[in-house]
């Protein structure tokens, strides 16, 4: 069976890229219990560190920040340009692999989500469906050829569905020459995730790296997407597992 434990520490930011807009901005460094919206077997360990699934076969985990964010200045206007970043890290306790974990934008909490291959995510039935209204970023250790997966150890962006509208084997181009190197996600090492959104060229970026480095400069997968076409009003910003 897959089993698979992991452990997400976190800092997590989220600010609108155009100044004067500090309100918009929170940064969650470390996790409480009262801090998140957890289901399924999603805890917060007593170092606070977010546990999204616990070995328990079949499993599947939540944590979603309690209040909606304001990604549009009024109902159905242009979703605003952003960026956010947070520090993960896998841990296995067995050694067979599973299937990863998602940062999700979605406009609600409660998920119509089965566990396994669908990343805490979507079910058979909802799977690329545009009334998801839901934007992730797929950090996969599993190549699940139902969904084209490219590899077992990739990152992804998603849009309403499994099958990413853009995705690369994880690792990050130096800044120095632009060689690219690959980083293995169940390393148990810590590793940071950026993401941007450009609302004017409607391009997403996501830049992977160790936690130790500077953030490289070209982004390790990106993708032109208008997200005013895919979120809700109401966007809720979790992880699942
Ligand atoms: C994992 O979490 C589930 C749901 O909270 C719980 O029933 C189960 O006992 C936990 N397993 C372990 C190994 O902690
Ligand atoms: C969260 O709650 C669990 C279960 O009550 C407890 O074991 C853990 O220490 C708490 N973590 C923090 C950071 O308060
Ligand atoms: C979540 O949604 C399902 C239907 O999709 C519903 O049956 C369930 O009660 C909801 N749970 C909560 C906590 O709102
Ligand atoms: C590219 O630069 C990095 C960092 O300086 C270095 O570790 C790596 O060996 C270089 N690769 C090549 C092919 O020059
Ligand atoms: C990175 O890993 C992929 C397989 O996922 C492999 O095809 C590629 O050659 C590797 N690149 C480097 C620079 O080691
Ligand atoms: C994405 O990366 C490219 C290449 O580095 C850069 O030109 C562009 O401005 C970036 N866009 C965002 C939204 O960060
Ligand atoms: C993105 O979509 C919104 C809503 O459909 C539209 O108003 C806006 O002009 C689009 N942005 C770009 C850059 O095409």
């Amino acid at each position: 069976m897959l089993l698979k434990l992991f452990l997400v520490g976190l800092g997590l930011g989220i600010a609108p890229l155009t100044a004067g807009d500090e309100h918009h901005r929170f940064v969650y460094s470390g996790f409480s219990n009262a801090s998140l919206t957890l289901d399924g077997t999603a805890s917060i360990t007593p170092s606070g560190l977010l546990e999204l699934t616990n070995g328990t076969a079949l499993s599947m985990g939540h944590a979603f920040f309690p209040s909606p964010l304001r990604l549009r200045d009024s109902p159905n206007s242009m979703v605003q340009s952003f960026a956010s970043s947070f520090v993960f890290g896998i841990i296995s306790i067995y050694d067979l692999s599973s299937h990863g974990l998602t940062l999700l934008f979605a406009p609600s909490k409660n998920l119509s989500a089965i566990p396994v291959q669908y990343l805490g995510l979507f079910s058979g039935s909802n799977n690329g469906k545009t009334t998801n209204h839901i934007f992730a970023i797929e950090l996969d250790t599993w190549q699940n050829s139902e969904f084209r997966d490219i590899n077992n150890n990739h990152i992804g962006i998603d849009i309403n569905s499994l099958t990413s509208l853009q995705s690369q084997p994880a690792g990050f181009f130096h800044d120095q020459n632009g060689t690219f190197k690959n980083l293995t996600l169940s390393s148990q090492e810590a590793m940071q995730v950026w993401v941007e959104y450009d609302r004017e060229k409607t391009q997403i970026n996501v830049t992977l790296a160790p936690l130790a480095m500077v953030k490289p400069r070209k982004p390790t997968v990106s993708a032109i997407q208008n997200l005013s076409d895919v979120l809700a009003d109401v966007v809720y910003i979790g992880f699942s597992s």
